[in-house]
């Protein structure tokens, strides 16, 4: 039977939308900021205590950890250590890439926090800087992918996701 798809008045079914994230890239050896639409579709929850929400699964993982960032903290200019996600949750980062002189991404911390980070050594030579410019602390959960998996996406552009491609996920809670 086809998964059911979680319909809320006035909004998107869960079984249509993708998550759409902003993602540090690599081409040509240089890092790249891209806006990328993960293959996994969000669908209707069976899982006790999210049963009948939007959940989608974006794969295994192989570690966890949090950074506290103090505000206007210089992360410097570094690749990614690993494969990994990166939930911002607090404050706020600014990703630029070396030879881009565009304004880079800024990710808010909370709801639309979350970036996957690829630009590991072996494909960026530089890598990216990120700055924390916040008022407040920035706090960061980094979850390296099980084996160094890339997730299953498209490319959608050059440039990080802007936020009304995210905000889908204020659909699924109705208030969009
Ligand atoms: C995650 O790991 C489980 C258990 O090893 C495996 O069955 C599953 O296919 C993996 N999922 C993905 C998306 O790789
Ligand atoms: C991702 O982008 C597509 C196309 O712009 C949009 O339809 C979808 O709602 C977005 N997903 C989220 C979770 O916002």
């Amino acid at each position: 039977m086809a998964a059911a798809c979680l319909c809320i008045p006035k909004v998107a079914c869960a079984g249509e939308t993708k998550l759409n994230i902003t993602a540090i890239g690599a081409s040509g050896g240089k890092s790249t900021l891209e806006c990328w639409q993960l293959d996994a579709p969000f669908a209707v929850s069976e899982t006790p205590g999210t049963r009948g929400s939007a959940a989608a699964n974006l794969g295994n993982v192989s570690n966890f950890g949090i950074s506290v960032l103090p505000a206007n903290f210089d992360g410097g200019l570094h690749n990614a250590p690993a494969n990994q996600w990166v939930m911002f949750t607090s404050g706020l980062a600014h990703i630029t890439v070396p030879g881009d002189d565009s304004d880079g991404a800024y990710i808010l911390g909370g709801k639309f926090g979350l970036i996957f980070a690829a630009d590991t050594a072996d494909v960026s030579e530089k890598g990216h800087y990120t700055r924390y410019p916040g008022v407040v602390e920035t706090i960061a959960l980094q979850i390296p992918t099980l084996d160094g998996e890339i997730p299953p996406h498209q490319v959608v552009r050059s440039g990080p996701c802007q936020t009304d491609e995210m905000a889908g996920l204020r659909a699924f809670a109705g208030t969009g």
